[in-house]
């Protein structure tokens, strides 16, 4: 039975022992209804166009209207998979995010009410770059083994702005991916073998004062590679696990070529067959990244998505690998196994049609809406209407109003 095979010890904080299954029961993700195509910001830029297709490997990129923010963004993802008994049964909610929109109050506050989650649960924010959303996880897990009967909603919500005409500027976009954390998962059970490394480093940064992201490239491309090897390295002596262990493996993409460069690092260690088999799973999973950009905290668990709605060859008792990467840095190296009916779980006709269903902006009118910004001394804005199901509706006494 693969679920007896999978089942993890926990020893909570009180020093029980507790067996169960605990991991991803639900999934979905969010990304606006607007986007820029590569080539024409390639044209736009003066640069060969097969720099972005090919050489980062991004064909389109998702544009945030003002109507969108990480908050709205958060609760859009959220909403389609959540049903009234998963809103009561919900105790903690933890928004992961580098786009925060208020220093004190966590998101995680407004997407608790604007979702109707039961009031007498936890709402926070966690910050670390990209890899905010990783520890995310792992907090619920633990938040769960203590409290079996809990669910937690992990989002990852983030617009990536590097500003316009600038090197960074190819590698932008904007969504959400909201993931149900349960025990007796139905899509995965996230195993207890996480290693993480963290080293104090400036490779892409965020002052307070800017809306822009600092970044050293080429440094950040080296780190993103070099805490790769450490933590893989480290998981590999703690675990006796090998490459060939694994079905698929899902990278951090800020850009889908930083994966594939990932992938190329660790695939010496598996014969050729192995090496074509993994390839061909890092294509679909990085199929939805390609269209929607780098989400930052939420890139990981897109590219998951991915994979998972994209593969045709997974199966319950696969294990898939996770590198999950934050600037800064902080990287983690951990698994998940599938579990039986996954594909039953998966949202992929709606992931799908929200990307089919947006419309292509031109470079112009991206540019325009890249500009647009909120008041920044509390004066009073109305937005219009837009197509989704939450918005920011405004800003009034320094305040965000939401529909
Ligand atoms: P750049 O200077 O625009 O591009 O910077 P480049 O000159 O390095 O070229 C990019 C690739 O295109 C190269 O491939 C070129 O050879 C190729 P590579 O050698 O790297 O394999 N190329 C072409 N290929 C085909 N046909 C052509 C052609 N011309 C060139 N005609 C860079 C690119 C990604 C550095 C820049 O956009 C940037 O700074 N982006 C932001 C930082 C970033 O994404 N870093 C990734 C690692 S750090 C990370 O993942 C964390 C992050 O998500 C933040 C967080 O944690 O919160 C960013």
């Amino acid at each position: 039975m693969i679920g007896d095979k999978l089942r993890y010890t926990y020893r909570n904080d009180v020093g029980r022992v507790t067996n169960m299954n605990i991991g991803i029961d639900k999934l979905h993700f969010f990304t606006p209804h607007v986007y820029v195509d590569m080539e024409e910001l390639a044209e736009a830029r003066d640069v060969e166009p097969a720099k972005f297709t090919i050489g980062l490997g991004q064909t389109q990129q998702a544009v945030a209207p003002i109507t969108q923010d990480p908050v709205s963004m958060a609760a859009n993802a959220a909403w389609p998979i959540l049903t009234d008994d998963d809103k009561e049964a919900i105790d903690f909610i933890i928004v992961g995010s580098e786009s925060g929109v208020d220093q004190s109050k966590a998101m995680a506050v407004h997407v608790h009410q604007l979702l109707g989650i039961n009031p007498f649960a936890r709402a926070i924010e966690m910050k670390e770059a990209c890899y905010a959303a990783t520890v995310g996880l792992q907090t619920a897990v633990s938040h769960i083994a203590r409290h079996p009967e809990s669910k937690v909603l992990v989002i990852a919500t983030d617009i990536a702005r590097y500003g316009l005409n600038t090197s960074g500027e190819s590698t932008q976009g904007a969504g959400a991916v909201a993931m149900l954390i349960s025990k007796d998962p139905r899509v995965a059970v996230i195993n207890d073998d996480a290693v993480s490394y963290t080293g104090d480093i400036y490779d892409f940064w965020r002052p307070n004062y800017s809306t822009y992201a600092q970044v050293d490239g080429k440094f950040s491309n080296e780190q993103y590679l070099s805490y790769l090897e450490t933590v893989w390295t480290e998981y590999k002596k703690r675990t006796n696990k090998t490459l060939a262990d694994f079905k698929a493996l899902a990278f951090h993409l800020p850009y889908s070529k930083m994966g594939l460069k990932g992938l190329r690092q660790l695939l010496p260690e598996v014969d050729e067959a192995k090496q074509a088999a993994l390839t061909e799973q890092f294509e679909a999973s990085r199929v939805y990244n390609k269209r929607v950009g780098n989400i930052y905290t939420g890139s990981l668990y897109l590219s998951l998505i991915s994979l998972l709605d994209q593969s045709q060859d997974l199966q319950a008792g696969d294990t898939i690998a996770l590198y999950s990467y934050g600037s800064g840095a902080v990287g983690e190296f951990f698994s998940i196994t599938l579990v039986e009916g996954f594909k039953d779980m998966l949202a992929d006709e709606s992931h799908q049609a929200m990307l089919d269903n947006r419309i292509q902006l031109s470079v112009a009118d991206y540019e325009l809406i890249f500009q647009e910004e909120l008041p920044t001394d509390g004066s009073q804005l109305v937005l219009s209407e837009d197509e989704e199901q939450f918005q920011l509706a405004g800003v009034e006494d320094h305040k965000r109003l939401y529909k």
